[in-house]
Formats: structure tokens, sequence, C-alpha cells
């Protein structure tokens, strides 16, 4: 294992700071890497307009919006549409706040109209709606099942839809994606019935919530972000849906100067099912195989994301810790006696996981400039029958056997595991392209 590292003091603060919000706060990952962690690393890295920054897990797309709001070109790769479809939009302020505002209002209007209409009122403060379930309209069958159930009531749901079908409708396409990201918020954090603790579970059944005000809300919040920024030199940015395992042509090579990004873990994180309400709602996902497609361009991280024809692990079949961590995995499983599919496939993850992230470092190369820095935040994890997976040291050795020189690993932030009773290290591991 590499010895040489640097550590920095923890900084237990995950936390998205008040100052950080205009346009990070359109849509975010519970737990996505805080902007001033990006803006640290651009300012170690000392990069300037001249510079392109690359985040190829870019998810929801803190490094790019950051990146924007500094005037520092970027560029993201992200495999799931939803994620995809939320970074695209917070990178693009080219529209008008005012119009956003009248034509969302108008079509607030409609919608609670119609819905008064069918005896049914937008915010059930004073009045219950009653109304039998069977005059409510639902998504077709295939896609209401991969909802997690009991993630919306079925009033919601009614009102849901019939705002998305007035969405629809409309002529100004300008504003669309911007009205379809205000309501995967507002579905996440109001209509819903779904609750975060990092992983997502169902929290108290709302059988019925405003839906239209909740998401006026947040297109406000999106109109005035717009309205009242002052940054003229935004950074040029774009995002791309694509595997960050399989890049070919969609950079210009040698083109990038840094990379501040924050792949999966091998956790048992699903970010299939993180964003399923949104993600089938706004139809990004309306069938298992659209579902098994997106989960095949993800690194596995999950044993709910994993097939038997993956075969990642064969580019790490040579590394002794990975191997040794699986083996470990596996004997404990056995001894304790656990039997289910999930519990047999935790050796699987652990070297599929790491497989995938050899794959990305590797064809990686091509795209960075000489004398590139890259900073990658991960987490030592556990979730597998508590042995202990150093996701930064492995990786560290990993990108070094790739030809990458290792500058060190920052101890970003430390986190408790309750199973263990042990402080888990989430780092930045630090590295530099010179060749
Ligand atoms: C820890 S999250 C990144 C969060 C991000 N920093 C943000 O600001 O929201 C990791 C992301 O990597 C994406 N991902 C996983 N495997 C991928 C792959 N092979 N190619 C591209 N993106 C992938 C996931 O969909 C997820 O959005």
């Amino acid at each position: 294992m590499m010895q040489t590292l640097t550590t920095k003091k923890a900084n237990n603060s995950n936390k998205i700071l008040d100052i950080d919000k205009s346009f990070h706060s359109w849509y975010r990952f519970v737990l996505s890497f805080p902007p001033h962690l990006v803006r640290e690393y651009i300012n170690r890295f000392k990069l300037d307009n001249s510079n392109i920054v690359l985040d190829p897990f870019c998810g929801t797309g803190t490094t790019l919006v950051e990146c924007k709001k500094m005037g520092i070109p970027s560029i993201g790769i992200e495999a799931h549409p939803m994620a995809h479809f939320a970074a695209s939009v917070k990178i693009n302020w080219e529209i008008d706040p005012i119009n956003l505002i009248n034509s969302s209002e108008i079509i607030a209007e409609k919608v609670i109209e119609e819905l008064r209409c069918q005896g049914i009122e937008d915010e059930p403060f004073f009045h219950i709606n009653v109304i039998n379930n069977q005059n409510l309209i639902s998504l077709p069958s295939e896609q209401f099942r991969l909802l997690i159930k009991d993630s919306i009531s079925p009033i919601p749901l009614h009102k849901t839809l019939t705002l998305l079908q007035h969405l629809k409708n409309q002529d100004n396409t300008k504003i669309y994606n911007y009205q379809l990201l205000a309501l995967a918020k507002a579905l996440v954090s109001n209509i819903g019935n779904v609750r975060f603790g990092p992983e997502v579970g169902i929290g108290k059944i709302k059988e019925d919530t405003p839906v239209v005000l909740y998401w006026l809300s947040e297109i406000k919040k999106i109109a005035r972000d717009i309205q009242n920024n002052d940054i003229h030199l935004s950074g040029k940015s774009q995002v791309i849906l694509s595997d960050a395992r399989n890049l070919n042509n969609q950079i210009e090579e040698e083109s990038i100067s840094a990379v501040i990004t924050s792949p999966p873990y091998p956790n048992e994180k699903d970010y299939t099912r993180t964003t399923r309400l949104e993600s089938v709602i706004l139809g990004f996902v309306r069938s298992k195989n659209d579902l098994r497609n997106l989960k095949k361009n993800l690194v596995r991280s999950n044993t709910r994301g994993i097939y038997s024809s993956d075969d990642d692990d064969k580019w790490i079949s040579d590394n002794i810790t990975v191997q040794g961590i699986a083996r470990e995995i596996e004997k404990r499983r056995i001894k304790l006696g656990k039997t289910s599919g999930f519990e047999k496939n935790y050796h699987r993850v652990a070297k599929l996981y790491f497989g995938g992230m050899f794959r990305h470092l590797s064809v990686l190369r091509n795209f960075l400039k000489r004398g590139a820095k890259l900073a990658y935040v991960v987490g030592d994890q556990e979730s597998y029958l508590r042995v202990n997976i150093p996701t930064g040291h492995i990786l560290a050795d990993m990108s070094q056997s790739l030809g990458y020189e290792v500058l060190g690993l920052d101890v970003f932030r430390k986190r408790f595991s309750t199973s263990s009773k042990k402080w888990l290290n989430e780092e930045v591991l630090l590295l530099e392209w010179n060749h």
C-alpha cells in the first residue's frame, strides 16, 4: 500500500453554506459534496478561465455550477438521465426570469381551475378533498410499479400528473426544462412521502398536500437566482450523458487541466432508488428495461445494480488488496451463515466497483493535459459485513499503477459508523498527470 500520504484536519461540514445556495439548490442529491469543497480545490489547483475542469461523475452538477460561478469552463459526464437533466438545467442561465414566473403562474391558475372542477383543492388546508381513487389519474401500471411503495399518495400524484400535462401542452418550450426541474425538486422535498437519511425511505404518509403551490415556490427560487445573478463572465459548461468508464471521443484529447469529482463508493447506495420518484414521474425511467439499461451504465457500487454478465472485475484480478477484501467479505458471509442473493453478491460488488474505477482512471488519461491535477472525493466503507474498504488508499495505489502521481489524501470529514462504532474517513484523493 502507498505510504506517503498527507492528511489534513478533518472538516465535518458537508453542508451547503447559505451563501452557496443560489443555482446549486435548484435540485441536489442529499449529501452531494458541497460547493465550498469544489471551490477549495479550484483555488488550490490555481485554475482560471484558460483551463477546463472535468467532473466525470457530475451528478447534479455541483462542480459545474461552482466552476460556472467562478468563470471557469467545465465539462460534466453523468450516466443517470435524471441527474444529467438536472445538471444541464442548472448550468443554463439563459432565460428570462419574468417570463418564467408569468408563464408558470398562468399554468398554475389553469391547473388549480381544472382540479377545482373535479372537486379538488390544490391547497387542502381548509378543505378536505374527499375523492374516489377511481377518478384519479395515475401512471401506466409498469411505470407505477417502478415507484418505491407509498413514495407518493394518490391525490398528490393526480395533481402532479395534471400539472405535468399542462406543462407538456404549453408552447413555451424555452422554460419547460426549468419547470420540470422545479417539479422534481418539489416532488422530493414536499409532495412525495420520501425522506432521506441518507438512504431513501418512506416518511410520514401525506394523503394530500399542495402540488401547484410547492412547484410555484421552486419556480420563484429559480427565477430569483437568475434575476439576482451578477456574474457576468460565467464559465462555459456542458454536460454529457455518458459512461465515465467508456469516454471514447466525447472530449478532446489532452484538453483537461483538472478533475474535481465524487464518484460512487462501494456502499450499497443506489442512485436509481434515491431519485426514483422524480425519475419515474418525469418520464426518465418508464420501464424495467429502462431501469436495467440505466444501471448497466453505472459503476457497480451496490448489489441491486449488478448483473451476471458483469466483468469489470477482470481489470483488477491481480490487485492483491481488492482480492483480499473480497475474500474476507465472502469468508465472513459464510461464517455468519448469510445466504440471501444480495449477501452472496457483496464480494462481487467490491471487485466490480474497483474494476470499474480502474477502467475509468485508465481511459481518462487520454484526455488529461500534462500537469493536470485531480481531486477524487471518496469514502472508506464497511457496508459489507463490516469488512473495512479503504477506498481512497486502494484508488491511490491503482492510480499509481496507471502512471498517475499520488499527491496525497486529504481527510475531508469523518463519519461515525454506528454498526462498527468506528470513525470512517471521507477523503480527497489528490493526483497529478505528468505524461
Ligand atoms: C456521488 S454522486 C456525484 C454527486 C455530485 N458531486 C453532485 O454534485 O451531485 C456519483 C454520481 O456518479 C454517477 N455515476 C455512476 N456511475 C457512473 C458512470 N459509469 N459514468 C458516469 N456517471 C456515473 C451517479 O449516477 C451519480 O450521479
